[in-house]
């Protein structure tokens, strides 16, 4: 495997960056992670756009334009041979002596890519089963909208939902509003059949994967609402599911202890699941 790491593609073994780079020292970075279909990376725009806003937030600069980078997201993606798969892309603000000060404005930022393949069989056995979630304290900070490569909260949750037997954790804030996963969008499908997912201006990072299955819920005229539920109400959803780049639609079967539907994945989260590639792009 080949890794991109600023300018130059190396063995992905080899594939290094600087003790001092405050992406390691102060996680003083964003990223990206977007599904390759086909060979096609999927959602690219969004994706980028949202990489430009996270690093305008942040005061990072782009490390090489866009056109570039549209280039060297293709070369990874073509020298690791990715038909299906996904192609990650980390932004830190460069390496500099540890400073908690950003470093002098004409610090490089460090641009780092690589892809690889995932098997999609392995995946669609997942979506049939469906996954379980445990729910866990929101104990992120506020920039949640920032995808920032702070994930240690992220990190911890899903360790946890690992040791319990589960694939991903849900956050509650403290109102008893579910926010997100820990890496996914949460989303419930209420007895009216109306699907409900908390509305990306507050306490969420704005998911790709959830701005282009709100497009398909349209198209579709589904009932959508775009507002927080509580824990309560997931456990008594209907149906339920996850989004991200890495699951797509993924099913949820189990919250903590409450067994979601009949305990398999739902009929309406399965067709959108089916539909997605019709409209992302
Ligand atoms: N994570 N919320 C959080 C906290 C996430 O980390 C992610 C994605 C999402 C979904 O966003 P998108 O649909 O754009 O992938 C929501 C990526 C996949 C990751 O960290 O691996």
């Amino acid at each position: 495997r080949t890794a991109y790491v600023n300018g130059v593609y190396v063995p992905l073994r080899d594939a290094c960056v600087h003790v001092e780079d405050r992406g390691f020292q102060f996680a003083d970075g964003v990223y990206e992670v977007c599904e390759v279909f086909g060979g096609r990376l999927i959602d690219e725009t969004r994706h980028l756009a949202r990489l430009k806003r996270s690093l305008s937030e942040l005061g990072i600069g782009m490390p090489v334009g866009e056109g570039a980078l549209k280039v060297i997201l293709r070369e990874t993606v073509r020298r690791n041979r990715v038909r299906d798969g996904l192609v990650y892309l980390q932004v830190t603000r460069g390496a500099a002596r540890r400073d908690f000060v950003f470093p002098a404005a004409d610090t490089p930022p460090t641009l780092v890519v690589t892809a690889r393949s995932v098997d999609r069989s392995k995946a669609e056995a997942g979506a049939t089963n469906g996954i379980s979630v445990i729910s866990l304290p929101d104990n992120r900070w506020e920039r949640v909208d920032i995808k920032s490569t702070g994930l240690l909260p992220n990190a911890l949750a899903r360790q946890r939902a690992k040791e319990r037997g589960a694939k991903e954790a849900w956050f509650v804030d403290k109102d008893g509003y579910v926010t997100e996963g820990a890496a996914s969008n949460a989303w419930i499908i209420t007895r009216e059949n109306t699907l409900l997912t908390r509305p990306a201006e507050s306490g969420i990072l704005r998911g790709v994967t959830r701005t282009t299955l709100l497009d398909l819920a349209r198209r579709d005229n589904l009932l959508i609402s775009e507002r927080p539920f509580t824990l309560a109400e997931a456990k008594a959803a209907k149906e339920a599911f996850v989004t991200a780049a890495t699951a797509l639609i993924m099913p949820v079967v189990r919250i903590d202890d409450t067994v979601i539907g009949d305990g398999k994945p739902g009929a309406l989260t399965t067709r959108l699941r089916a539909r997605f590639h019709e409209v992302a792009e």
